[in-house]
């Protein structure tokens, strides 16, 4: 059933809402998101990644990553990105655009990776660069310490932990619906400005 009252504010709104809801949430659809970037031969690259943070103020977006991740120098090298998130539950995709910015360093860094659980510091300690090739028979993940190392484990953590933040200048909000799918579009102007629109589904 369509909601007629739905108007464009609440679903910018709800929208931004939803997202800083999964940021915190582990079990929330958005929570894991696909992030594009573009690579060096200008064929797009997309990945799952974990959505930590999601500010409507700051218009921002936030993942972690390992500093030296390809993403990594794909996003130094052209900024822009691409976002998608889908609830199945309730039928939305919201897709952001906007200009991603690698931190790796600063207040804002280190009060983040202060949070980061034990368990995930394996996610920025391998030994290997994300990537490369292994010898041997298999894939298998590797740590480089063991938990009773774990002060020394959560340092060597720290030396390819990065932020990517990224600053929505799109969003396009999309909800499927038996009776009529409906679609809008935000766009924030360099000034901040925000035009609002329905579109064709
Ligand atoms: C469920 C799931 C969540 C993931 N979350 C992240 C994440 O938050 N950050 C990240 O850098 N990689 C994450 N990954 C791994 C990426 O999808 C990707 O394989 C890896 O980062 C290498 O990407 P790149 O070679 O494009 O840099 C996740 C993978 C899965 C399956």
């Amino acid at each position: 059933m369509v909601d007629e009252s739905l108007n464009l504010n609440t679903v910018l709104d709800d929208s931004w809402q939803a997202l800083s809801t999964a940021a915190g949430s582990p079990f929330h659809p958005f929570r894991f998101a696909w992030l594009a970037t573009v690579d060096e031969g200008s064929a797009a690259q997309v990945r799952t990644v974990v959505l930590r943070a999601a500010s409507a103020e700051h218009r921002e977006l936030v993942c972690f990553s390992d500093a030296r991740a390809p993403k990594i120098g794909q996003i130094r090298a052209n900024p822009q990105v691409s976002w998608c998130f889908f609830d199945p539950t309730a039928g939305v995709q919201i897709r952001a655009l906007g200009r991603a910015e690698v931190l790796v360093g600063g207040d804002r860094v280190e009060s983040l990776f202060a949070a980061v659980d034990e368990a995930s510091l394996v996610n920025y300690a391998a030994p290997l660069p994300p990537g490369t090739e292994l010898d041997g028979a298999t894939g298998g993940g590797s740590s480089s310490a063991t938990s009773t190392e774990s002060i020394s484990f959560r340092a060597l953590a720290r030396t390819s932990f990065a932020v990517i933040v990224t600053r929505v200048d799109r969003l396009d909000w999309l909800q499927l619906s038996p009776t009529g799918n409906r679609r809008a579009r935000f766009e924030w102007a360099a000034d901040g400005s925000l035009t609002s629109n329905w579109v064709q589904a």
